[in-house]
């Protein structure tokens, strides 16, 4: 792969090093490291801004000019032309399904939403008003539980098999968490109905009415989904694969990148971008918060802002924007004082210099909120959502790794520590 070449020469080294070069399809040249150990050296990275921990074929995301690839495909033409099903396939498979591919893949997915009934009793251990992060973290992880007959992940028939049980079973599982939290009955699947469908009949129906689900308001939740479902290497995925590496089994896994995706710099954020817009309560406003954002001295970041790849528009954001647009006038809320916030917050702050010299753009948390909360789910929700749509990402890397000739992860580290010295003497 390598037929160009890095040369390092370090102080103290006689010979300089010479490390191979990889171009991928798109994006930038890898540096090979590697052989630096043999020298006694490591590569010092935190963060890991500048490395590449992995070769991956599934997304491509160029920072600077704001793109976003599925397998090549561009996010906003799926969001146009695709649905989330059709993308969890294109996403574990490399390919679009054709039509026979993609109605078996539905009909598959459609058999294992239901979970076994032993689950439903995890959750009376959590109290009421436990965060839903919390307990999804919880019940994830207890899929493990009941798969012991196809747990083996050097077997590509049991991969497959977990991953149609997480994508079919983490809704179904999510809408139990905001059940549970409204001491309302658990609802059962229906198999009658589309993915994003059931999960807003499981989310809002109850055993004494099941109100028709909103053609506009299934295709917004498909699309939040679609959005969400993959991301490259982000933190979450970075903690999947990593976890993955120890052979840990893909229930473990995908609790793993829940519990990281919980951070409100990560997928937390949307949570928190719904509540800033809340503190900050009116235009008025405004101006103190975005001071605020820019004064080193405040912790207090504008949320729904940055991001560590793009430094121009997040592709999601836009699409994300158009269907807030049309989920709000559906439901008659244009004048939603949350969105005019947003609006002028997003106008304010991509017109401020401190905001465009640094690159930051509203990425994929700062409508998500908006729509989420229009459409009736509560803030705390917001993450459990996001990890719903991340979950065939996270599996699609999972299932690369584990599929490559893949070593388990283990960095190293710049020691500052005290020198060895001993045990005083009694
Ligand atoms: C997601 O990685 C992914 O792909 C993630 C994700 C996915 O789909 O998986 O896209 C989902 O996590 C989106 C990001 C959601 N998080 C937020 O909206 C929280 C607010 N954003 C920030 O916390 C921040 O922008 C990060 C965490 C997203 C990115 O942080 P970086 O890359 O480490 O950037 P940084 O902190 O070094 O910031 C660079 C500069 C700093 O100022 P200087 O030191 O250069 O003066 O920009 C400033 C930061 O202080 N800055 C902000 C800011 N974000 C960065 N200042 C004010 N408000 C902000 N939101």
């Amino acid at each position: 792969m390598a037929d160009i070449k890095a040369t390092l020469t370090v102080d103290g080294i006689e010979e300089s090093l010479e490390l191979p070069v990889y171009k991928g399809t798109l994006g930038p040249d890898v540096v090979d490291v590697r052989s630096l150990t043999g020298k006694n050296l490591f590569t010092y990275d935190p963060g890991f801004v500048s490395t590449a921990a992995c070769e991956s074929k599934i997304t491509f995301i160029d920072g600077a000019k704001g793109i976003l690839l599925h397998r090549g495909y561009p996010i906003d033409q799926l969001a146009e032309n695709s649905d989330y099903l059709e993308t969890c396939f294109l996403l574990l498979h490399g390919e679009l399904p054709t039509e026979e591919e993609k109605e078996t893949f539905v009909n598959t997915i459609k058999n294992h939403t239901m979970v076994h009934e032993q689950l439903n009793h995890f959750f009376n251990g959590f109290r009421r008003d436990a965060h839903p992060m919390a307990i999804m973290c919880g019940v994830v992880g207890a899929l493990s539980a009941f798969y012991h007959d196809s747990m083996d992940i050097s077997n590509p028939q049991h991969r497959l098999i977990s991953a149609h049980r997480l994508i079919a079973k983490i809704p179904t599982l999510a809408a139990m968490v905001y059940k549970y939290s409204m001491g309302q009955p658990f609802m059962y699947p229906r198999n009658d109905l589309s993915y994003s469908e059931n999960f807003l009949h499981m989310m809002f129906n109850t055993p004494c009415e099941e109100k028709k689900i909103s053609p506009v308001l299934a295709k917004a939740m498909d699309r939040i989904f679609l959005l969400h479902a993959d991301h490259e290497q982000n933190a979450s995925t970075s903690t999947v694969r990593l976890a993955g590496s120890t052979g840990a089994n893909p229930f473990a896994c995908i609790a793993s990148g829940i519990a990281a995706l919980w951070g409100p710099a990560h997928g937390g954020a949307n949570e928190a971008v719904l509540n800033m817009l809340e503190e900050i309560g009116d235009v008025s406003n405004i101006d103190t918060f975005v001071a605020k954002a820019k004064d080193k001295e405040d912790p207090f970041r504008l949320m729904g802002f940055g991001h560590r790849v793009y430094k121009n528009f997040d592709p999601r954001a836009k699409v994300m924007k158009q269907t807030c647009d049309e989920v709000l006038a559906e439901l008659g809320m244009e004048n939603d004082p949350l969105l005019k916030i947003a609006l002028k917050l997003e106008q304010i702050a991509t017109e401020d210099e401190y905001f465009i010299k640094r690159g930051l753009y509203p990425n994929v948390d700062f409508y998500s909120g908006i729509i989420l909360k229009a459409i009736g789910i509560p803030s705390e929700m917001f993450t459990v959502i996001f990890a719903t749509g991340r979950t065939p990402g996270w599996i699609a890397h999972w299932n690369e790794m584990i599929s490559s000739d893949y070593r388990i992860g283990r960095p190293r580290q710049l020691y500052t520590g005290s020198p060895k010295r001993d045990y005083p003497a009694k």
